[in-house]
């Protein structure tokens, strides 16, 4: 059983993709599941946290007595986590933000033409790097996927983004990460300094990572 160390503490989650549309029946997506923040969630709540989730869309249920609120592109995620990041102490940022958006939402249906077409996209604004901004007490926790220079890149993020850890994870191991019932993570620190865990279901990965944050937090002896 789970030790109550985090009653009274306020979890803030984002999960899954977003949508980013091109017109009203098309978008740019990815295959992010949601597995791994609801994780993270279910977790929280066992350790007696109060739990936000800003989730995209996915398919699978979430944890009873975690508050959801929905959303579909990166845009709507940044206004859900900036409502609810007063509120927080501890944000872990798990979702898949897509990294571009239409520079034009189309509002009518486009017609299939028979010559090469071209989308123009523009940047979606950085989630984890404005609440980092912000931080204050808070612990913020990011994960990336890297297929390579993981621990460097990873460490690079954490320091930009103002977050307390990454978990690195990787696109290309079977098992784990996208869709996965399990994960392979590896902490990274803003100095470079790492901690490879082992795969396990993204249940463990959860505590191990709420482990890291309670060291984190304030109040922790
Ligand atoms: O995409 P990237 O590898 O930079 O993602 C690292 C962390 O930053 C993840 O926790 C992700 O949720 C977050 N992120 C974000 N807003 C973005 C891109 C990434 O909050 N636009």
């Amino acid at each position: 059983f789970a030790p109550k160390d985090m009653s009274g503490k306020k979890v803030l989650i984002s999960a899954g993709p977003t949508r980013e549309y091109l017109d009203p029946v098309r978008f740019i997506s990815n295959p992010s599941s949601g597995k791994m923040g609801f994780a993270v969630a279910e977790e929280a709540l066992s350790r007696g946290a109060e739990v936000v989730i800003v989730s995209g869309p996915v398919s699978i249920a979430a944890p009873a007595g975690a508050k959801v609120v929905p959303v579909e592109s990166a845009l709507q995620m940044k206004d859900a986590m900036e409502q609810h990041f007063e509120w927080s102490d501890v944000v872990v940022m798990t979702a898949a933000v897509a990294d571009y958006r239409a520079a034009d939402l189309k509002t009518e249906k486009q017609a299939k033409v028979s010559e090469h077409i071209s989308i123009e996209l523009v940047p979606n604004p950085d989630i984890l790097a404005a609440l980092g901004a912000r931080k204050g007490q808070r612990v913020l926790v990011g994960f990336a996927m890297e297929t390579h220079a993981g621990v460097e890149r990873a460490a690079g993020k954490a320091q930009r983004k103002n977050a307390d850890f990454i978990c690195l994870n990787y696109p290309t191991r079977e098992g784990t990460a996208f869709g996965g019932d399990d994960n392979q993570v590896t902490f990274v620190f803003p100095d470079g300094s790492h901690e490879d865990l082992p795969r396990m279901s993204k249940r463990e990965v959860a505590r191990h990572l709420l482990d890291e944050a309670r060291k984190r937090m304030q109040d922790s002896e």
